[in-house]
């Protein structure tokens, strides 16, 4: 039974709060909602914070009933982020992150020669679980290279099972007379392939051709290939310019066109000339002629001085200059003194 007095009371009470004493909106707490959310409260209303999915709430109440006063009790309330597991240490790359707590991101980077198995950055989520879950740094590898056509392995050990690793090399041959384009060595890149692989090709040689006054010999073959060889001479008194012996190149052409230059033959009865820093009497050294290239000084005379100078002079495939200053006496004129008698100027 109630009493009819007690519901006038509550009546008046009622009243009397509605009157003066309401509460109003409660102050908000970051990250949390208020329910039910209203611009003002009977006194005895109930209110609830939540804190916001990601949010756990901390050092406070989160009920509160409003009072007859109509001022809502000191609220010490926090919702701080949910923290996921540390994640600060990603084995063979790096992690870059602010916090690990909702609802941040964290990003992955392997380092050179590793590849990111899983995604390059997780969340935060509002369970407090990475999502995806964070990635491994596995090393890069390649598989064995595939061997060019017309070449062999020559170096190659897979470091990882039957791949080779970032960095490791492989080195290719080519069979013979067969000529590389490229590079020999081939690497295992960060892409997990290897660099470009090089490629052998079939050279073949033209015969080479017989020198003037001279003869090449090569190998009695069909036809001449890569890195075959053919030895040149010359005949009696030529002097071969170039090697002696050349080599079928990679282009296709000779190493070198060795020529026999002619020796050079110089009417002179009577001189004395310097040949290799030595005074040599010309008709005698030189009476088979000089061989191509070879140099001799000639004495001149300087007539005002009264002394005597050399002049250089070389022969060149059968041709030489005798110097204009050069003057020889006839055999008879044995009053004149000959310049290489003559003190030097
Ligand atoms: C509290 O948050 C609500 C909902 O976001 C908003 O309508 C209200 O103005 C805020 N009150 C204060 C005092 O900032
Ligand atoms: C993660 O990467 C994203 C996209 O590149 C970038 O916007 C963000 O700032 C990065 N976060 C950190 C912590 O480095
Ligand atoms: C990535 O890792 C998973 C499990 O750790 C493994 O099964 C998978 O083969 C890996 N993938 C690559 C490309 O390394
Ligand atoms: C390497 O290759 C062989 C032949 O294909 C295979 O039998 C072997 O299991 C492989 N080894 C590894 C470690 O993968
Ligand atoms: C061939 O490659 C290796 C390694 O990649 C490098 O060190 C070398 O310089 C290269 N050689 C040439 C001729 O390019
Ligand atoms: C290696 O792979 C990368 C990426 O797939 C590609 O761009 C590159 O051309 C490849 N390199 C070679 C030599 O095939
Ligand atoms: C051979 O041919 C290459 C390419 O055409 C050229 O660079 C080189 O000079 C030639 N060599 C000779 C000795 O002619």
């Amino acid at each position: 039974m109630v009493s009819p007095g007690l519901i006038l009371l509550s009546g008046f009470l009622c009243h009397v709060a509605i009157a003066g004493r309401t509460c109003p909106q409660p102050e908000n707490v970051s990250f949390s909602t208020i329910t039910p959310l209203k611009t003002f409260y009977e006194p005895g209303e109930q209110i609830t914070y939540y804190c916001n999915p990601g949010y756990v709430s901390r050092g406070g109440m989160r009920r509160f009933t409003c009072p007859l006063t109509g001022m809502w009790p000191i609220n010490t309330l926090k919702c701080t982020p949910r923290v996921c597991p540390f994640v600060g240490i990603l084995e063979n790359g790096a992690v870059r992150y602010t916090t690990f707590e909702y609802p941040n991101m964290v990003n992955f980077t392997c380092n050179p020669g590793y590849h990111l198995n899983g995604t390059n950055s997780a969340k935060c989520t509002e369970e407090g679980r990475w999502s995806p879950v964070p990635p491994v740094c596995a090393p890069i590898t390649c598989p064995p290279p595939a061997v060019p056509k017309f070449a062999t392995l020559k170096v190659y050990k897979p470091s990882a099972g039957n791949n080779s690793l970032y960095r490791d090399t492989a080195v290719f041959e080519c069979l013979p007379h067969h000529a590389m384009f490229g590079n020999a060595t081939v690497t295992c890149t960060a892409q997990g392939n290897w660099t470009e692989l090089p490629e052998c090709r079939e050279v073949k040689c033209p015969f080479p051709s017989r020198p003037d006054n001279g003869f090449v010999n090569y190998p009695a073959k069909q036809v001449l290939l890569y890195k075959d060889k053919a030895t040149y001479g010359c005949h009696d008194r030529y002097t071969l310019e170039g090697p002696e012996e050349v080599e079928c190149t990679k282009w296709g052409n000779w190493s070198a066109q060795p020529s026999c230059k002619a020796s050079c033959k110089l009417s002179i009865t009577k001189a004395t000339v310097l040949y290799q820093g030595q005074r040599v009497k010309f008709q005698e050294k030189f009476k088979d002629g000089m061989l191509h290239g070879e140099k001799v000084s000639f004495f001149c005379k300087n007539k005002e001085k009264k002394c005597s100078y050399t002049e250089e002079a070389q022969c060149l495939d059968g041709t030489i200059e005798v110097p204009k200053c050069f003057k020889e006496h006839s055999s008879f004129a044995f009053w004149k003194t000959d310049a290489w008698d003559v003190k030097p100027c």
